[in-house]
């Protein structure tokens, strides 16, 4: 009696010292307030707080997948872009780049801490390349010096604002001469080149590491189930995409890189219980990738679930979606919301990843008679001509989901929660003591609003908008 006694005046006093709220950020429909850090006295867990009209029930007993990170594809056209603002007004590039990487605690910024990064030409190139144009199995006049120069001075000087940002590398097709189309341009992998393939990839690999840019993971191809005689395209089945992975993992593994990632598909999500699950069922894949990689041009969110629950042990990647210049604001918030920076990672997704980081209002440069992104592929950030910023819906979803990583020793990861309130929709993040929460209330109006975590409530009313809050037990 008495030991228990003790035990639980010890858990009382404990208790009140927790939940500290550290952050929160919010981003309204009207617009009034843009991924704006707010103070709120009235956000601390205690108890009989009331009850409110909707209800979130954060629990932490039960924990799901690691999250890897959020951000975008930093293309040729997006290097270009802030390139060219460096040059003009390099303060305003600076504060771009800060606003756009910095996940300092507290920072004002979307807090990216993972690009994507092309290896060769893709639809937003200045000109089709790859690091071996000339006919060459032996690779010896493999460089990687041929990408634009910005490029790496791009990616240097987001490394400066966010050391740890992770790269992603993937090529759009493999060079013209490995291919039966003789051209960087639609075709297919001749399979004579599979190992050579591979190579062209570890050297990419190994030529990023000498610039200071060590990949986090890299995929065998971007989307491999089209092909398109105007831009870098490749088709490859599953077996040739395999044969490529199973011989690069062996690749890196014999030199040094056994950390890096290999990752297939890098397609859309109708495709997910075929191909993707097909593609893991090939001689020795399941050895060589760690996951697959999806994108939201067909199908829909939900179908993750499928190759998820055949590979439960692998990882699940969202490398690609894009917003359309001229559509509604509030509209796209929800919907990536909804589809990627929560709803895909109630579906299993570890990142969270939009197209182009920077273009123009209208979506250029683009590859010269490239056909893609007829209506305009809106950038998270677009730069105007004159130089003018404006950070786009997809910025501030993205920023609401990377604002709830929550650095320290340990990884963030996914854990239970259960919303009750139609308009809401809430992910749960924790690090082990650090704990996160982002929520998007699509409704009319304020949603008063129990939150419920370790048998206390606290009670927040939720602008239409979202919000990303996060406290420390
Ligand atoms: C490729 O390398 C092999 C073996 O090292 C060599 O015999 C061959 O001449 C090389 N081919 C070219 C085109 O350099
Ligand atoms: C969890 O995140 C918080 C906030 O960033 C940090 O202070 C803490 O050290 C982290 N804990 C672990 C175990 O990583
Ligand atoms: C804080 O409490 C006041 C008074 O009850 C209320 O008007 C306000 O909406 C609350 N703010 C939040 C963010 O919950």
């Amino acid at each position: 009696m008495k030991s228990l006694a003790l035990s639980s005046l010890i858990l009382l006093a404990w208790d009140s010292l927790a939940q500290t709220i550290n952050e929160i950020w919010e981003t309204t429909a009207d617009q009034k307030s843009l991924l704006k850090s707010v103070t709120s006295t009235n956000f601390t867990f205690g108890s009989n707080v009331g009850s409110g009209d909707g209800e979130i029930d954060v629990d932490d007993g039960t924990v799901y997948q690691t999250i890897f990170g959020f951000g975008a594809t930093l293309t040729d056209a997006s290097a270009y872009t802030l390139n060219k603002l460096k040059g003009k007004d390099a303060g305003a590039y600076a504060a771009l780049l800060k606003s756009m990487f910095d996940s300092t605690p507290g920072a004002h910024s979307a807090s990216i801490n993972y690009v994507r990064v092309a290896i060769g030409a893709s639809d937003f190139s200045p000109e089709d390349y790859s690091f071996n144009d000339e006919k060459d199995p032996n690779l010896s006049s493999f460089s990687v010096d041929i990408a634009p120069p910005y490029l790496y001075s791009t990616l240097k000087d987001i490394q400066v604002v966010n050391k740890n940002i992770r790269i992603h590398l993937v090529p759009w097709s493999p060079p013209g001469w490995m291919k039966d189309s003789g051209s960087m341009n639609a075709g297919n992998l001749l399979e004579e080149y599979t190992d050579t393939m591979a190579h062209y990839l570890l050297k990419s690999a190994q030529g990023f590491e000498s610039k200071g840019f060590r990949p986090y993971a890299i995929s065998i191809q971007n989307e491999p189930e089209s092909q398109n005689p105007t831009l870098p395209s490749c088709l490859y089945t599953t077996k040739a995409q395999a044969g490529v992975a199973v011989s690069l993992r062996k690749l890196l593994d014999s030199n040094g890189m056994n950390d890096v990632k290999v990752i297939g598909y890098e397609h859309n999500w109708d495709n997910a219980a075929t191909y993707a699950s097909e593609l893991l069922r090939e001689d020795g894949a399941s050895d060589a990738f760690s996951g697959v990689a999806f994108h939201c041009y067909g199908g829909n969110v939900k179908q993750q679930d499928d190759w998820h629950n055949s590979f439960p042990d692998k990882e699940l990647y969202f490398t690609e979606c894009t917003g359309t210049v001229g559509s509604d604001f509030w509209n796209d918030i929800k919907w990536t919301t909804s589809n990627i920076f929560i709803g895909g990672l109630k579906h299993w997704a570890q990142t969270g990843l939009m197209w182009n980081l920077v273009v123009d209002p209208e979506g250029n440069p683009k590859l010269p008679g490239a056909s893609s992104c007829g209506n305009g592929c809106r950038g998270v950030v677009q730069i105007e001509s004159d130089g003018k910023v404006q950070l786009n819906q997809e910025y501030y979803a993205m920023g609401h989901a990377a604002k709830a990583i929550l650095y320290g020793n340990q990884p963030t990861k996914r854990i239970k929660v259960n919303v009750n309130g139609d308009a809401l929709l809430g992910g749960a993040y924790s690090n082990g003591s650090g704990f996160s929460l982002v929520v998007l209330n699509s409704g009319d109006d304020y949603l008063k609003t129990s939150i419920k975590f370790r048998g206390k409530t606290a009670m927040y009313t939720f602008p239409v908008g979202l919000t990303t809050m996060s406290w420390s037990a």
